[in-house]
């Protein structure tokens, strides 16, 4: 059984840092193989991983759309689209990527999105983890990728207007009507203990932080330097907190660090 994790929040929270610190977490336990999914237009999964990304699923849907495919003869559509797709996974030892790329242009893309779907749904039981990067609005985890999510990590900055997100997708959560099993609140970059104001915020959604991921300079540091997060020590203070938050979802259920 594949376990779906997903990251959700405003944009500049800490989506992606984050995601990586989770894969981080994982590869340290050796739960390999993992697929990483990077749905955001704006794709920097694999930066932060260390993974060249060549092709992304939205260059072929393009392709597909302005008909500058052609589908060798005795093949199908679908045949093609998934050979097509599987041309954008970016493989690595432990770790997988599949970049989404920028959204569709005009035309109808039901036929190729449904073909995705499905390609990514086969694809998904062959991993551990999948852990999918999203962008602000989370339309897409229905209409293009998985609707079934294990564990949906909402990202927030220490902020009242970052609070006040997590409260429109906790609404949009229910109102996609999206299979989330369980989801965690992390208020990220905090600049120390978490402020009252916040707490009551939280309080007033019926909710509570899972986890507090401090400001961290290292992330700021490698950021700059463009060196993996993955890449981060085990003393790092954002990977301390993110460490802290996966022992308690996956409570156990993983093997001690391997490295
Ligand atoms: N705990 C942290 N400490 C210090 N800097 C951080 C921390 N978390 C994230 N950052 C920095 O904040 C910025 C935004 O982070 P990130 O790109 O992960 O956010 P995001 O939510 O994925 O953004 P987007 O919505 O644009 O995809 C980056 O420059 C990153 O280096
Ligand atoms: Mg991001």
């Amino acid at each position: 059984m594949t376990t779906t994790i997903a990251m959700a929040g405003k944009g500049g929270t800490g989506k992606t840092s984050l995601a990586s610190l989770i894969i981080r977490y994982l590869l340290k336990h050796n739960a390999a193989p993992i697929l990483a999914v990077d749905a955001d237009a704006n794709a920097n999964l694999g930066w932060s991983l260390g993974l060249t990304v060549d092709k992304t699923i939205g260059s072929v849907l393009a392709d597909f759309n302005d008909v500058k495919m052609s589908i060798p003869p005795g093949m199908t559509k679908e045949a093609y689209l998934n050979l097509k797709f599987n041309g954008a996974v970016v493989e690595s030892k432990s770790v997988d990527l599949i970049t989404m790329g920028r959204g569709e242009g005009a035309g109808c893309y039901c036929f190729p999105n449904n073909v995705l779907k499905e390609f990514i749904d086969k694809l998904a039981v062959n991993y551990r983890f999948l852990v999918m990067d999203n962008e602000a609005g989370l339309e897409h985890l229905s209409r293009r990728t998985t609707d079934n999510v294990d564990e949906l990590i909402i990202v927030s900055n220490h902020s009242v207007k970052g609070v006040r997100t997590i409260g429109n997708i906790l609404d949009l959560v229910k109102e996609l009507n999206l299979n989330v099993k369980r989801q965690s609140i992390v208020i990220n970059q905090a600049p120390g203990g978490v402020d009252p104001m916040i707490v009551e915020g939280l309080n007033n959604l019926g909710v509570k932080a899972d986890a507090v991921v401090p400001m961290d300079n290292l992330i700021a540091d490698y950021d700059l330097e463009q060196k993996p997060l993955t890449e981060l020590p085990d003393s790092s203070p954002a990977v301390r907190a993110v460490d802290g938050l996966m022992e308690k979802l996956l409570a156990g259920r993983l093997g001690g660090a391997g490295r």
